[in-house]
């Protein structure tokens, strides 16, 4: 069968019609993965050497990102050995993903579109997440959408979500005009491996669109957990949305003695803050890139924008961790 080396000399076996994200799970190693259906590009990397197969369309790669090497490995399976220019998490263990039932115990309104829903797990189920991981709600009908957990601490079995309401989306109707305290719901989880690690000393950058400030107030909450010396040297969270009403929340409310910079793109007259996108907003502070990690979060244009006009001002590319909100795959 296949093998598969990785950039940092580790190896896994291939299989063939598997995934090389599900292959290398397989054979104990987590490579960066979100969504595994080829839409948000977290598992890009470039085939140094090999031949791999698309198992589905890589929707999340453009044209001459295709041209250049570059593949989406949770869509691709090995046809050859294959040398991946990637690193693996090391030694992370991801929790793992279950099915399981909760209910509503409430939903709050934080902004026009934007809802709190607050989940209850029966209290007898095991349940661990790793702050900045997702999970699936399956909703009525079955229709499964994404979204992050807003709370670090799940041990009490209350998971916090912030849903913001997507005109004429499935989820959005059932959020914002079905669903009442007690609903009974399923979900699959937790997912994904946008979370923090390597932060030794650096600069922690949080880069959040609307409600991609759920993730980050998870990790935020994380940090006071810890250890002082693989703590970062400083944490500033830009949060973008279009006019002051989208910024629902304040961030400075969580105990972590970051900075918090709000960032309006259609700011009305008389906003005194930052305007424009937060990317630009974190470039104007001429951060020292080579000693940054950034962490991303929210709309798929935000995400695209910051990872080409960061990494072109010198921020090393394993130092950007992102989750994109695509659109669901169709069901
Ligand atoms: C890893 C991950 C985490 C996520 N976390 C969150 C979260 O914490 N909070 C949250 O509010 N959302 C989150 N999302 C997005 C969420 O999963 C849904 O995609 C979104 O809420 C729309 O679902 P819907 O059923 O209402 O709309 P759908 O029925 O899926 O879509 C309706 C229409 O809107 C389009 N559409 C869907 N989403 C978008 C979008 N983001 N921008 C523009 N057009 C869109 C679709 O293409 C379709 O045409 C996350 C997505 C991913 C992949
Ligand atoms: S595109 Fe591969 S994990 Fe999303």
């Amino acid at each position: 069968m296949p093998v598969v080396k990785l950039s940092n000399g580790r190896e896994f076996t291939a299989t063939a019609g598997v995934s090389l994200v599900d292959a290398a799970l397989l054979g104990g190693i987590t490579l960066p993965h979100s969504c595994k259906t080829g839409r948000c590009s977290t598992c890009k990397c470039k085939v140094l050497q090999g031949e791999t197969t698309a198992l589905q369309t890589e929707t999340g790669l453009t044209n001459a990102e295709k041209a250049e090497g570059w593949i989406l490995s949770c869509v691709r399976s090995a046809q050859t050995d294959v040398t991946l220019e990637v690193e693996d998490l090391g030694n992370v263990v991801l929790p793992p993903g279950k099915t399981l039932p909760c209910r509503i115990s409430s939903i709050d309104r934080l902004a026009t579109d934007v809802v709190r829903v607050m989940l209850r797990l029966p209290h007898t189920v095991d349940f661990r997440s790793i702050p900045g991981q997702y999970i699936d709600v399956i909703g009525p009908g079955g229709v499964r959408r994404s979204y992050s957990l807003a709370n670090a601490n799940t041990a009490d079995k209350t998971l916090e979500l912030h849903i913001r309401a997507v005109d004429g989306g499935v989820m959005s109707d059932y959020w914002f005009k079905q669903a009442k305290a007690n609903d009974l719901l399923r979900f699959n989880g937790p997912l994904g491996t946008f979370f923090l690690r390597g932060l030794d000393q650096l600069h922690l950058v949080f880069l959040a669109t609307g409600t991609g400030i759920a993730p980050v107030k998870a990790m935020l909450e994380s940090l006071t957990n810890i250890a002082p010396e693989r703590a970062p040297q400083s944490v500033t969270v830009f949060w973008g949305g279009r006019t002051a009403g989208d910024l629902y929340f304040d961030p400075q409310a969580i105990p972590a003695g970051h900075r918090f910079v709000p960032v309006l793109s259609r700011a009305a007259e008389g906003w005194a803050g930052v305007s424009g996108y937060v990317h630009n907003a974190l470039l104007a502070t001429q951060p020292d890139m080579a000693h940054t990690v950034v962490y991303a979060c929210g709309s798929d244009a935000m995400i695209r924008s910051a990872t080409a006009s960061l990494l072109t001002a010198g921020l090393p590319d394993n130092r950007f961790f992102a989750d994109a909100f695509v659109p669901s795959a169709p069901q």
